[in-house]
C-alpha cells in the first residue's frame, strides 16, 4: 500500500492515490532504520502533529491540548481530504451497474471493507459489516446471535469494566429471553479477576462480552486467555474494541474471537461509521437485524429472501463516504505502525502517571499492570467539574464525569473521574502543561 515516489511517501489504493505528507522521507526513513530502543525516543510526533489541522487551534487564547482521545480522536488531513474527494468525484449510492459514479462509490465502499479486513487480519472481507459504531454492533449481535442462542436459564457474562453500551443491550436481551446477566469482578487495580471468571463460566454460559480496553480506566483485558476459557465451555465471545484498535494491533484470527467491534471516530476516522467483525461460521446462519433495501434477494408480500452476509446486515443506504474516510484513517495508522504508536503512547502514559503522582491529594483510579493511554483520577477537595473547567480555561480538553461506565466507577466508590486520554500526537510538553495547571489548582485551593 505504501510507496516512495522519490520525494515523499504515498499511500496508494486501487482507485485513488493520496499523498501522506507526514511521512516525509527524512523523518520516516530515520524512524524506519532505527533500532527498537531508538524508536521510542525518535517517534516523529511533530511530523504526525502537522497532519492534524485542528491541533493548531487556539482556545481561550491558548494552544489547544487535546487529551480527550478516548471520547473521540482528531482527524488527519488525509481523512478530511478523503471525504472531500468522495463528495467531489465519487458521490452516488452503491448500485454498481447503474452508472459510472455508482461504480466509483461502490469501489470506494468495498475498498474500505478490504482495508478493514486487512487491518483486523480477518479471513475475508465478507466477515466485515459496516455499522454506525460499536454501540450498534453490540445491539446487532444481541438481537441476532443473542436471540438465537440465549434462552430461559442461559447466561451472558460481562465484566465489571464495561461501558454502558456493553451492558444495556445484554440486559434488554436477558429480559426478553429469560436469560441472566452475570458480572466478572475486577480487583483493586481494575483488572478482571480470572479466577472468579473461571468460576462463573459453566455449561449455561452462551456468550461472554468483554471490553478489550476499559474506557474508564485504560485496563488492557487479557482477552486471548478469556476467549480460550469461554470456548472451552462452548460460549461465544464478543469483544468491544472501541478503546483498543487505536493502540493495539488486533488479529481476530489469532485472538479467535467470534465478534469484534470498533468505532471509526476513535481511530482518527469519521463519526457515524463503525465495524462489526463476525466469524464466517457464525455469520452464515445469522438472521437479519434490520429490514430494508440493499439486504434483499427477493421480496413478495408473503415472503422475503435475503442477500448473503455482509449485505444481509446492512439495510438501507450506508455511510459510504465515512466508510472511505475510515479506510484512509486505517491506512494512515498502518503506515506509521501500531507497534510504534503503542510504544510511544505507553511511554507517554508512564511519564504522565509519574507526573500525576507528584500532585498532593491526587488519586489515580485504575492501576492495572497492563494499561494503555487512559489516566483516570480524582483530586481531594476539588470537584471533577472544577478541574475540567480550570483545564479548559488553559486550552486543555479532558473528559470529566462517569464516562458512560457507572458500574466500574461505583466499584471504586466514585460517581465520576477526570480522564485525560493520550493519542500518538500528544507530547511530553503537553503532559507537563497539564501537570502545571493541576499543581496550580492544588495551590489555589
Ligand atoms: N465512550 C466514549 C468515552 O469513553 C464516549 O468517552
Amino acid at each position: 500500500m505504501i510507496t516512495n515516489n522519490g520525494n515523499s511517501w504515498e499511500v496508494v489504493s486501487n482507485n485513488w492515490a493520496l499523498q501522506v505528507p507526514y511521512i516525509r522521507e527524512r523523518e520516516y526513513n530515520g524512524f524506519r532504520q532505527a533500532s527498537e530502543k531508538e524508536h521510542l525516543s525518535i517517534f516523529p510526533v511533530h511530523a504526525v502533529r502537522r497532519d492534524f489541522p485542528i491541533l493548531s487551534e487556539r482556545l481561550n487564547g491558548k494552544q489547544l491540548i487535546w487529551l480527550d482521545n478516548a471520547a473521540t480522536t482528531q482527524k488527519p488531513a488525509c481523512v478530511i481530504q478523503r471525504l472531500d474527494h468522495f463528495y467531489h468525484h465519487e458521490n452516488s449510492n452503491v448500485h454498481r451497474g447503474a452508472h459510472t459514479l455508482a461504480a466509483r462509490a461502490t469501489d470506494a465502499f468495498e475498498e474500505a471493507r478490504k482495508t478493514v479486513c486487512q487491518f483486523l487480519h480477518a479471513a475475508s472481507s465478507k466477515e466485515i459489516i459496516f455499522v454506525r459504531g460499536t454501540t450498534e454492533a453490540v445491539n446487532l449481535v444481541a438481537q441476532t446471535y443473542g436471540k438465537q442462542s440465549v434462552g430461559e436459564g442461559d447466561e451472558v457474562l460481562i465484566s465489571h469494566l464495561e461501558h454502558h453500551a456493553n451492558i444495556v443491550p445484554w440486559q434488554l436481551l436477558c429480559r426478553e429471553t429469560g436469560g441472566s446477566l452475570r458480572v466478572i469482578p475486577v480487583d483493586e487495580t481494575g483488572q478482571v479477576d480470572l479466577a472468579e471468571y473461571g468460576k462463573l463460566l459453566n455449561k449455561r454460559t452462551r456468550l461472554v462480552s468483554l471490553s478489550h480496553v476499559s474506557n474508564a480506566l485504560g485496563t488492557v483485558v487479557p482477552i486471548r486467555e478469556m476467549i480460550g476459557m469461554a470456548h472451552a465451555f462452548g460460549a461465544k465471545v464478543f469483544v468491544d474494541g472501541a478503546q483498543a484498535v487505536s493502540h493495539l494491533t488486533v488479529d481476530v484470527r489469532e485472538l479467535d474471537c467470534d465478534f469484534y467491534a470498533f468505532s471509526g471516530h476513535k481511530i482518527y476516522g469519521p463519526t457515524g461509521i463503525g465495524i462489526l467483525y463476525v466469524k464466517s461460521e457464525i455469520l452464515k446462519d445469522l438472521p437479519p437485524y434490520q429490514g430494508g433495501g440493499n439486504m434483499i434477494a427477493d421480496v413478495t408480500f408473503e415472503n422475503t429472501s435475503y442477500q448473503d452476509p455482509p449485505s444481509r446486515f446492512e439495510a438501507g443506504t450506508g455511510n459510504i463516504a465515512d466508510a472511505a474516510g475510515l479506510g484512509a484513517a486505517l491506512d494512515y495508522v498502518s503506515a506509521i505502525g501500531l507497534k510504534w504508536i503503542f510504544s510511544y503512547e505507553h511511554r507517554l502514559m508512564e511519564y504522565a502517571t509519574e507526573a500525576l503522582k507528584t500532585i498532593p491529594g491526587l488519586c489515580l483510579i485504575g492501576t492495572a499492570e497492563q494499561k494503555t493511554s487512559i489516566l483516570s483520577f480524582v483530586m481531594k477537595n476539588v470537584t471533577n467539574e472544577a478541574v475540567g473547567k480550570a483545564l479548559n480555561e488553559e486550552g486543555i480538553a479532558v473528559r470529566t464525569g462517569h464516562h458512560c461506565a457507572q458500574p466500574i466507577l461505583r466499584r471504586f466508590g466514585l460517581e465520576g473521574t477526570i480522564r485525560p486520554s493520550i493519542a500518538f500526537y500528544n507530547t511530553v510538553k503537553e503532559i507537563d502543561e497539564m501537570t502545571r495547571v493541576l499543581k496550580k489548582i492544588r495551590r489555589n485551593q
